[in-house]
């Protein structure tokens, strides 16, 4: 029967022509945007909204489809579907597709048509599951591009520089999915940001960034060090400030989750064999070290040109890096009531809830073996001579060699070799590198890292102090 349904009343995408009336095409949804609105020029003060997907029905075939409207409409439409689902479009105005525009932003696809939807003439109908051919859904595992045709991270940080900018295919395991992080822009506008970790036989850890809500659903699916995709289009850059590769999913990319293909069974069965070994350096090293290179970091502040970046700096999302020349003010590294060490967990570096034993971020028991190690997790105050910042965040492998202790050498120390620890540090003046990122929920509205912290050079320090420069 799901045979029948699916091809005798379907026009299949490979058959569209522009101006066909009356058609009805099934699909299942492999990429969407989020939906945008504009000003809209015919009618001064209102706004149109849109948004977009691209829908499948045979492995050579794929098409965009757009539709605008006013708001509830296209947030309800939107609403109506994810990734992953077959839909059935009754009555869309099939149109020639203006390559050249069309792929700037959208797709490429093999169509030279693409489907306009709109309130009045069409209609878009989810259908579940069992009622399609699953032919259709496997559809959803095969990538859009030739399953050979990418790079491995390995491959990107080794031609380096010479791709910034450069919009390509990638298949990678998802290490971890990192929390999602909501801010307002300067003009107002919200956005969103979410930091998914990948790896493969030859790279670590390679961060990939997503900025619109339906990636980062998307991305929520994805398990640690068990999924592996294929992004299609993908933007590549480099990141100056941690002075390494990135990529960014961007409008253009189609991302396959758990691709069916030759290549991706050999990096699925790569991470099975290497689930259980190595967790714990490299994790330390991608989360705790987040491979700054320090030395692009040349900005010196004071607390107070710090706290007033924060204010002007309002609205951007990015995170800031400076030097401080300051002392610890307050280090409750002897104080039974605060803690200084925390579980994490080692599939994705997130403090683990102690009552619970469950990781918030990847879902996973701490129970289990191997899935926490302890790490150095404390707030401290920096001062200098223009006031302080309060609860700055010394974590890690950073917290390791600011104390010149590890975290079980630490725990085994007396109370007093606790305090004799904190008086080399406090009211020493420092060389501190700073990470900072506007924040609501912080009290100074920043939150605030410590990259790396070591006692000053005096004459550097003092030689800085007189010749501010950044007011
Ligand atoms: C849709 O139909 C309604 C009622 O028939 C009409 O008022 C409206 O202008 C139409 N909208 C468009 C975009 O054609
Ligand atoms: C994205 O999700 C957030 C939180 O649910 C929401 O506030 C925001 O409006 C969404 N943005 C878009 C463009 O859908
Ligand atoms: C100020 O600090 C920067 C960064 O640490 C350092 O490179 C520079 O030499 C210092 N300037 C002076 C005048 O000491």
């Amino acid at each position: 029967m799901a045979n029948s349904f699916a091809t005798r009343t379907f026009t299949t995408l490979s058959g569209l022509q522009p101006n066909m009336a009356n058609l009805k095409v099934i699909g299942i949804v492999i990429g969407k945007t989020d939906v945008k609105g504009f000003p809209d020029r015919k009618n001064i003060g209102s706004e149109r909204y849109t948004f977009s997907f691209t829908i499948r029905d045979s492995p050579a075939h794929f098409v965009n489809a757009a539709s605008w409207g006013n708001e509830d409409y296209i947030k309800s439409l939107s609403d109506s579907f994810r990734v992953g689902d077959c839909v059935i479009i009754e009555n869309p105005l099939i149109q020639r597709k203006e390559i050249e525009r069309e792929e700037k932003f959208s797709p490429a696809t093999p169509s030279s048509c693409k489907l306009l939807l709109s309130e009045n003439h069409s209609t878009v109908k989810v259908c579940s599951s069992y009622e399609v051919d699953t032919k259709l859904l496997s559809l959803i595992h095969l990538p859009v591009k030739e399953s050979h045709d990418y790079y491995s991270l390995g491959d990107i940080v080794a031609n380096g520089q010479s791709l910034n900018g450069r919009i390509i295919n990638v298949l990678a395991a998802v290490k971890s999915v990192g929390e999602t992080k909501y801010f307002t822009t300067s003009d107002r506008r919200k956005g969103q940001r979410c930091e998914v970790r990948l790896y493969d036989e030859t790279e670590s850890s390679f961060a990939m960034t997503c900025w619109d809500n339906e990636s980062i659903l998307l991305a929520q699916s994805w398990m640690p060090r068990e999924t592996v995709i294929f992004a299609s289009d993908i933007r590549i850059s480099f990141d100056k400030f941690r002075n390494c590769m990135t990529a960014t999913v961007i409008s253009k990319t189609i991302i396959t989750t758990n691709p069916d293909t030759p290549e991706a069974n050999i990096l699925l069965n790569f991470i099975r064999e290497n689930k259980e070994t190595n967790i714990m350096d490299d994790e330390i090293d991608s989360y705790f070290k987040e491979s700054i290179n320090l030395n692009t970091i040349v900005d010196v502040y004071t607390v107070e040109q710090l706290k007033g970046k924060a204010l002007k700096n309002e609205g951007k999302a990015d995170p800031s890096y400076g030097i401080l020349y300051a002392y610890i003010s307050t280090l409750n590294i002897d104080d039974e009531t605060t803690k200084v060490v925390r579980n994490r967990c080692s599939s994705c570096g997130y403090i683990v809830n102690e009552a619970s034993n469950m990781c918030a971020t990847c879902n996973k028991n701490s129970l289990d073996f191997k899935s926490v190690f302890l790490s150095f997790d404390m707030l401290i105050d920096l001062t200098d001579h223009t006031g302080t910042l309060h609860s700055c965040s010394l974590t890690g492998s950073v917290a390791e060699e600011t104390l010149g202790c590890t975290v079980n050498e630490f725990l085994a120390m007396t109370d007093e070799q606790k305090t004799a620890l904190k008086w080399q540090f406090l009211l020493e003046r420092s060389k501190i590198y700073l990470k900072f990122v506007l924040s609501h929920r912080a009290r100074s509205g920043l939150k605030i890292s410590v990259l790396s912290c070591k006692l000053a050079d005096p004459t550097e320090a003092s030689r800085n102090l007189s010749g501010q420069k950044h007011v």
